[in-house]
């Protein structure tokens, strides 16, 4: 088995892929990791990985670490205001020492213009495509959909106390999936062949509107939700007057228009096919999170 490099480690979506090629029964010295604060990275240190210090704002670290890797998965940086440049560093660096494959984690979308709700996110991930394509690397993209994780955080943790979901997401649906069944596929990508060059669909094979959501939370915990769609105008004040920081209401309100939208529906068997299995539903997955709450 050839060197895995993975970056983004001391995240949630990169330990996960690190933590299933492990389970896999990949040995941990064919994995690296790309860090760069090694202290976040001990735990995997201590299972044998090899840790890579490096940052997605200074190239030269990144050329000196990707050295000697033959597949990288690249996973995207989350500062928006500064990842189509640290995007490109990570392409570039990786052309320069000699990576085979880059695997990317990109975003599912249908709207691709600068007019998308979810532009400050979709950008970097377009450029990035662009530039991974144009590369000559051997490359393979994952347009992961939301993750199902970000449900009862777009919600709120007052949602039982209010009795209420309120987003401006209308009857809009999203094919969410979890964080950890998008790793578990990106390790199985990461370890078998043929996909070269593809790009995947990885979204849920159900799409999930917040009338559904509304309507499973009451279900478990036997407490009526209501769901209530606002304008996007009267979302944002209703949230400025609440407090919330503005770059927390544009995410929310980002996610929330697009799914109105029809941006983030997709239905593909992608992820069921890599994971081998169904993707985890959203009800059950929602009574692991309110089920204890009654
Ligand atoms: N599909 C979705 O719903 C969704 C939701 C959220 C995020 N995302 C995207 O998916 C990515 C992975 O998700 P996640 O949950 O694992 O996010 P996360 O826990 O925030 O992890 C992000 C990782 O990127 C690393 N990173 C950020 N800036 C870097 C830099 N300049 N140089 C090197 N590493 C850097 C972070 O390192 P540190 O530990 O040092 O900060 C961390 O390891 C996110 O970064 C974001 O692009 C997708």
């Amino acid at each position: 088995m050839s060197n895995i490099l993975i970056t983004g480690a001391s995240g949630r979506l990169g330990e996960l892929v690190i933590y299933s090629l492990l389970e896999k029964g990949i040995e941990a010295n064919q994995i690296s990791a790309l860090v760069r604060n090694p202290e976040k990275a001990e735990a995997l240190k201590n299972k044998g990985v090899n840790l890579k210090i490096g940052d997605y704002d200074n190239y030269a670290s990144l050329v000196n670490a990707f050295k000697g890797a033959d597949k990288l998965l690249f996973v995207s940086a989350n500062d928006m205001n500064k990842r189509v440049s640290q995007h490109e560093n990570v392409v570039k660096a990786a052309k320069e020492a000699g990576v085979r494959h880059v695997v990317y984690t990109s975003i599912e979308r249908k709207n691709e213009t600068e007019k998308s709700p979810l532009w400050v996110i979709t950008e970097a991930h377009l450029s990035t495509e662009k530039w991974l394509k144009e590369s000559g690397l051997t490359y393979t993209i994952l347009k992961n959909n939301l993750y199902m994780d970000y449900i009862p955080v777009f919600i709120g943790n007052k949602v039982l106390e209010t009795a209420t979901i309120y987003l401006p997401a209308g009857n809009g649906k999203v094919s969410a999936a979890l964080r950890s069944e998008y790793a578990e596929a990106t390790a199985n990508v990461l370890t078998s062949e043929e996909h070269e060059n593809k790009a995947y669909d990885f979204t849920n094979v159900e799409a999930y509107s917040y009338n559904d959501v509304a309507k499973y939370i009451s279900e478990i915990t036997g407490k009526t939700i209501q769901y209530v769609s606002p304008g996007a105008d009267e979302f944002m004040q209703a949230l400025t007057d609440a407090g919330v920081p503005a770059e927390g209401i544009g995410v929310l309100l980002g996610f929330a228009v697009a799914q109105d939208q029809g941006d983030l529906d997709f239905i593909s068997k992608d992820l069921e096919n890599l994971l081998g299995r169904k993707p985890t539903a959203l009800k059950p997955y929602l009574e692991t999170v309110y089920s204890s709450e009654n």
